[in-house]
């Protein structure tokens, strides 16, 4: 049986931090979809299908990425990862201040859908401080984000913030 696994989020934007974790998932599992959680309740600065381009075109040429695809979806993620046919949702958690509402999302998640799991991996120490919404701080101070994003993303920001 091959082994389906959804990694959900925001993404808005993706980063190096987020590019570690789905690398990590490629090698755990079949076949990884990531889902891009549009229409939520947070603003974002990116459409979904600005994210998702964004998503593509960093993973694109990555020997690693065959195996992923990049969805879109609105509404409950259960509802969605049944839809996929998978059976497990990946999560980074970076620090110990993230596992609390990892947890309760974990745990909702899996009295909504008993037989989904969700797994947790940590990124490489390096990206533990990186997050969307740091970023897009720096971006909007129109600091360097070599480190922090993939080239793509940091090109797509500066035009977002630009004043
Ligand atoms: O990157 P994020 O913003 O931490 O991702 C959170 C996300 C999108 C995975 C989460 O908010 C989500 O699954 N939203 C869809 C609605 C849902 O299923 N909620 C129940 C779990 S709390």
């Amino acid at each position: 049986m091959k082994t389906i696994a959804l990694y959900p989020g925001s993404f808005d934007p993706m980063t190096n931090g987020h590019l570690d974790i789905l690398e990590r998932a490629t090698k755990l599992f079949d076949r990884v979809i990531v889902t891009v959680a549009v229409n939520n309740r947070k603003e974002a600065v990116f459409s979904g299908d600005e994210r998702i381009e964004l998503i593509e075109t960093c993973i694109a040429g990555k020997e690693w990425s065959k195996n992923v695809e990049v969805k879109q979806f609105t509404g409950l993620l259960v509802d969605h990862a049944k839809k996929m046919n998978a059976n497990t949702l990946v999560r980074g958690v970076r620090q110990i201040s993230d596992f609390e509402y990892e947890f309760r999302m974990a745990l909702t998640n899996k009295r909504l859908a008993p037989n989904i799991d969700t797994v947790f991996l940590m990124p490489d120490e390096e990206f533990t401080f990186i997050s969307a919404s740091i970023v897009k701080e720096v971006a909007y101070w129109d600091g360097d984000l070599s480190s922090f994003v993939p080239k793509a993303v940091a090109e797509a920001l500066k035009k977002k913030f630009r004043k």
